[in-house]
């Protein structure tokens, strides 16, 4: 029995490379690619690199190189069509679907016949919108009249169900679809109490099948077609076995491939919005549903970028009660950015009533990092009433506080403090006390020492400690000088050593610590020695340094066997020092960009105009810089 052609291309556009991968091995972020310890050859440091963009593997060790079905070819040891076979059975493609006996449907786990419903379902509506007159002369035209094209109705599978109480249901049973499993999949309701038989939930209403990032129908939702007070607008599908309304998010089938090459994912609120933006060519679009934010949801684009922008509609009231929403996505570490649409639009009315020019540049123009865009909001308000400025200023803290990220954070304190007209030392002094009230675990960084760590909570003057350190260097310094002690002469790939890493990206940054810095000037000199390891610091000739190296390694002995809680600077394996070292390396540099840029703004200040240009200039070079490291640092993969 051969494959069809048609099964084949859906299967390979459901074979995600980052997914298939994923299943076999742990794949950490580098730059715009995926790295992981190649799975077909030896080694030790990863080079093995997946592309998700371009849909391939490649190893710069072996050579090996391909897409996800290859990949499942080579590690599996299968033959093309078995490997096709493995997949399709993964992403629930039925290879011979429409010659399914009873006894096969049967069969098939309740899930899997959920999704076979659900696919059927799907179809009938389709079929109807397209084919049948009502379809036509209200569904279609409808959707025409909305300015959808056909392609795009195509797209999103978009159909009508007929204004019938039992339309699709005899259809249904006709097709040998059993009543209980057409109400387990949502699709038809028992009648009242005391009367028997089912009908139809989705009558005489616009279909929007809602897609799992598979491509698989799991729910729809209905929108009636007049505006009639009566009956809710949208009616959507109950929670059922494979629809958990809090954990998905409508579109991310199209939009996933997008958001990945546009490292970005827009978020709006309805079903119509996400139709009318992919229509205008802005296909990186997925929408809550009207619902307010969950984790799951926000996971759920982390899985593709890290970077979000949400598309408000511009009510005020709407807004500030959204916004709790949106701080889940901050708490699940995402760069978040906000723009607002003028009043009484939304994305999808905005778009058919400027046009797409004007609408991207509408957002590019209105787009501002979630706090900014918060403290914004609220500046109105304090000029009205300047003694609500503490208040607002808690507020904002309050939002800060979820950003997991110490760097970050600063940042964030830095430019609330410059637009609300407080100084940063009292926005400090507030977010850490919001730190310690919340008890909130110590996830911030590898720099943590392991007491606080054993503890996991922080004391204010801990959590004083932890802020201030993006001006104290100390921790970051110490953090090199462990990893150096911790595992010199270990490689990180096939020919760099750790140290000799270490000093090439440090070289131009000097250490404080004066034993530090006395610990790499050592390095430097004999990094190039065959006895060059962790001895060498143990058994050196001043008594400082072979202190400093047994304190390290006595603590990391000691370490409360609870440490792999917490992301530590421990790495366990030698393939993760690699990571750790990069870590360490830019948070050192993010940290001194930091106090220079806080040099750099005395500059700022100067009355000679010559001084306060050359100022201006340094100061936007330091910007630059400490952005690149930023973006960096957002990805470097964090255990916790
Ligand atoms: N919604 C819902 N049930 C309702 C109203 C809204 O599930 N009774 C959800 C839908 O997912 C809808 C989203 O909330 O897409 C946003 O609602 P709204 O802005 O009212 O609808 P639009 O998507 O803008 O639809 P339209 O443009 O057709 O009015
Ligand atoms: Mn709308």
């Amino acid at each position: 029995m051969s494959i069809s052609r048609e099964t084949i291309e859906r299967i390979k556009s459901h074979a995600d490379i980052v997914e298939v991968v994923s299943d076999y091995l742990t794949l950490k972020r580098r730059g715009s690619s995926l790295t992981a310890c190649c799975p077909f050859h030896n080694e030790k440091s990863p080079s093995f690199h997946v592309n998700p963009r371009l849909g391939i593997y490649k190893c710069f060790g072996c050579g090996k190189s391909g897409d996800g079905i290859s990949f499942v070819m080579e590690y599996d040891k299968l033959t093309y069509p078995e490997a096709l076979r493995q997949l399709a059975q993964k992403y629930q493609i039925e290879i011979e679907e429409d010659k399914l006996s009873v006894q096969q449907k049967e069969n098939f786990s309740e899930r899997e016949s959920l999704l076979i419903v659900l696919n059927y379902a799907k179809n009938y509506y389709q079929q109807i919108l397209f084919e049948h007159s009502e379809g036509k002369s209200l569904g279609l035209s409808y959707f025409k009249e909305r300015g959808f094209s056909e392609k795009t109705i195509k797209a999103f599978e978009l159909g009508y169900s007929l204004d019938t109480w039992e339309g699709f249901l005899t259809e249904a049973k006709a097709n040998q679809y059993s009543i209980e499993l057409l109400e387990k999949a949502g699709l038809i309701k028992p009648r009242e109490e005391g009367k028997e038989g089912h009908y139809d939930r989705f009558r005489g209403r616009v279909i929007f099948p809602i897609h799992n990032p598979q491509g698989k129908v799991i729910a729809f939702g209905a929108r009636i077609l007049k505006s009639d007070k009566e009956s809710a607008k949208y009616l959507n599908s109950p929670e059922t076995e494979v629809y958990h309304k809090s954990n998905v998010l409508y579109g991310m089938f199209q939009a996933k491939n997008a958001i990945r090459t546009e490292e970005n994912c827009f978020l709006v609120e309805g079903y119509t919005d996400v139709v009318s933006m992919y229509q205008a060519g802005i296909e990186n679009v997925v929408a809550s549903s009207g619902t307010s934010l969950t984790h799951e949801q926000s996971r759920l684009i982390r899985r593709y970028t890290e970077n979000v922008t949400v598309l408000y509609d511009g009510d005020p009231a709407g807004i500030k009660a959204s916004l709790r929403g949106i701080e889940i996505l901050l708490e699940e570490g995402l760069n978040v950015r906000v723009a607002l649409f003028p009043d009484k639009e939304d994305p999808d009315s905005f778009v058919k009533k400027v046009g797409v020019v004007a609408f991207k540049e509408f957002i590019s123009a209105n787009t501002k990092d979630f706090v900014t865009f918060k403290a914004s909001l609220f500046l109105d308000e304090l000029k009205k009433d300047p003694l609500r400025k503490a208040e607002i200023a808690k507020d904002l803290v309050e939002s800060i506080s979820k950003i997991p990220d110490v760097l970050k954070r600063s940042v964030m304190v830095q430019e609330t403090a410059n637009l609300i007209g407080l100084s940063e030392a009292a926005l400090l002094d507030e977010l850490n006390r919001v730190l310690v009230k919340k008890k909130k675990p110590v996830i911030f960084e590898r720099q943590s020492t392991e007491e606080k760590q054993e503890i996991g909570y922080q004391t204010l003057e801990e959590s004083f400690n932890e802020q201030s350190e993006t001006i104290t260097v100390d921790k970051a310094e110490m953090e090199i000088i462990r990893i150096l002690i911790m595992h010199a002469g270990t490689k990180i790939n096939d020919d760099l050593r750790v140290e000799n890493y270490l000093l090439a990206e440090l070289e131009e940054v000097e250490f404080k610590t004066p034993i530090f810095l006395k610990i790499m000037e050592q390095t430097k000199s004999f990094a190039s020695e065959n006895y060059f390891g962790r001895d060498f610091f143990l058994t050196h000739d001043d008594s400082e340094i072979r202190q400093q190296a047994s304190d390290i390694l006595s603590k990391v002995s000691e370490t409360s066997p609870n440490w792999e809680r917490f992301s530590i600077f421990i790495p366990k394996k030698d393939e993760e020092l690699a990571t750790v070292a990069y870590d360490a390396v830019l948070r050192l540099k993010g940290q001194r960009l930091q106090e220079m840029e806080i040099e750099a703004k005395k500059g700022l200040a100067s009355d000679d105009p010559e001084e306060q240009e050359k100022a201006i200039k340094l100061y936007m070079a330091i910007k630059t810089e400490s952005q690149k490291i930023d973006k960096e640092k957002g990805t470097v993969v964090r255990k916790n």
